[in-house]
């Protein structure tokens, strides 16, 4: 921890105090009491990750944040507690294994994985209640919040917010994050396995030839550097091959935030141990809001969405509030302006924020503001998505203000969720393989394109450019 890193407390802060700002009735329990019971068990049970990954994943993205290393997070939307099966969280995995063996290849720098997993079990929604016509009757219920809060049946007694959920979204969280590191710590991803990352591991008949053919040539060129590293008898490539996965999800249930969070032995400061890094959303970030004050007392790494409606101001006062000491690598902000709009309005939030010499680490999330709805299904085009990154790409070299990674929604399955990418889903396809809990994600193929499109733009602004000799340097 940095000498000059705040002690929370000091400043007025509990990780009770969030109760008191506004945005702390965001759920609506009915039973105190039953309430009560489950966050007592909660702040009781262990936490599900260590101050110690935590202070690590803070290193990491603090060399991001110098350009050195290139940030992949992602994953669902909303990850439902059914999700929780072998070939899912498995199928996550492999994906953001390749895609970032694609951006180590493109990008020339190791890649920090962080996973939208074990915990991304709570949905901001633009409503909070729901109309439905049943049995020819109109009816009005809660929306649905997400596996952590209530069910997705339109039921009464299903839609209310149910404190059992934060006990079961925990179990389900440590139940995903116990086989990710099983996996993980089984060499699941390591470089030296190349039939884990090999895609006929992920046997899909569907992958493009050309897409298939980029992904094998390149595989070939990180195992000679990796085989020629050996030969030469470099000491710590064990350490180098070794991929390491972070945990994130939307802090957006501060009861179960809150209840995690807490101090360490021999640790200065609060941490939310719920997951590696928290993110504030879009909707929850304003900065007298109970979700900032929870947020800025956590020595986390904390990541805020950035939509079209902030100012320049409004993303120095959050960078204030969330990271006081301005240290590297603990406030992460993720764009997420819009394909049409980004050229305009990124430019002056980067160097709004630069000129006060205010550190962060910027991700482009180029999902959030291309959504669409066709034939009555939330939808994204690929080309927006794609154009939005292109934008941000831009727009960062424009400023000199480095984009450090990116933040997609994305399965490692052959859903039809987004519209177009090599394989052409169109409108009529949706209803095809249409699974999410909630926003549409990028399936394995479009994943990959998007791995490969961006590899491709990065190259151009490696150190050395395009052409030098790739080492395969993966997250020690
Ligand atoms: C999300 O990441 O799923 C989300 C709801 O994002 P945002 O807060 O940017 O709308
Ligand atoms: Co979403």
């Amino acid at each position: 921890m940095a000498e000059s890193a705040p002690t929370a407390g000091s400043t007025g802060w509990t990780p009770r105090t969030w109760l008191s700002r506004a945005g702390a009735e965001f759920v609506a329990y009915e039973d105190d009491a039953a309430l009560e019971r489950s966050v007592a068990r909660l702040a009781s049970l262990p936490p599900l990750v260590t101050s110690g990954e935590i202070e690590k994943l803070r290193a990491l993205l603090a060399e991001a944040e110098a350009g050195k290393r290139f940030v992949l997070q992602g994953g669902d939307c909303a990850e439902a507690l059914g999700d929780c099966r072998p070939d899912k969280v498995t199928s996550t995995l492999k994906v953001l294994l390749q895609m970032s063996l694609v951006l180590i290849h493109g990008a020339k720098k190791p890649v920090v994985r962080i996973g939208r997993m074990a915990g991304q079990y709570a949905k901001p929604r633009s409503s909070a209640t729901e109309r439905r016509t049943v049995d020819g009757r109109e009816a009005t219920l809660p929306s649905y919040f997400g596996d952590l809060i209530n069910r997705a049946e339109f039921t009464p007694e299903a839609r209310k917010p149910d404190p059992a959920l934060l006990l079961a979204g925990y179990q389900h969280a440590a139940l995903t994050l116990n086989f990710v590191r099983a996996l993980v710590d089984g060499g699941f991803a390591d470089l030296h396995h190349p039939e884990y990352w090999d895609l006929s591991f992920v046997r899909r008949g569907t992958l493009a030839a050309e897409l298939r053919e980029e992904y094998e040539r390149m595989t070939r060129t990180l195992g000679d550097g990796l085989r020629f590293m050996e030969a030469i008898g470099e000491g710590s490539i064990d350490q180098m091959t070794r991929a390491d996965f972070f945990t994130s999800h939307e802090g957006l249930n501060l009861w179960y935030e809150s209840a995690q969070t807490r101090r360490v032995p021999r640790r200065e400061g609060y941490y939310c141990l719920t997951g590696h890094m928290p993110w504030i959303g879009e909707r929850t970030r304003t900065l007298s809001g109970a979700h900032v004050e929870l947020f800025r007392g956590v020595r986390n790494p904390v990541g805020v969405k950035v939509g079209p409606g902030a100012t320049p101001a409004e993303v120095v006062a959050l960078s204030h509030a969330l990271n006081p000491a301005n240290e590297p690598g603990k406030l992460v902000l993720i764009s997420r302006l819009g394909a049409s709009a980004v050229r305009d309005l990124l430019p002056p939030l980067l160097r709004g924020l630069a000129a006060e010499g205010r550190r962060a680490l910027w991700l482009c999330d180029p999902m959030h503001a291309n959504g669409t709805v066709v034939g009555g299904r939330k939808t994204r085009s690929f080309d927006a998505i794609k154009a939005e990154l292109e934008g941000a790409i831009q727009a960062h070299r424009e400023s000199g203000v480095p984009l450090g990674g990116v933040h997609l929604e994305l399965t490692g399955e052959d859903v039809t969720e987004c519209l177009g990418g090599a394989q052409g889903v169109t409108p009529d396809d949706l209803a095809t393989n249409y699974a999410t809990a909630c926003d549409p994600r990028l399936n394995y193929q479009q994943s990959l394109e998007i791995a490969f499109l961006l590899a491709h733009r990065l190259a151009g602004q490696a150190p050395g450019g395009p052409g030098r000799p790739v080492v395969a340097r993966m997250a020690p």
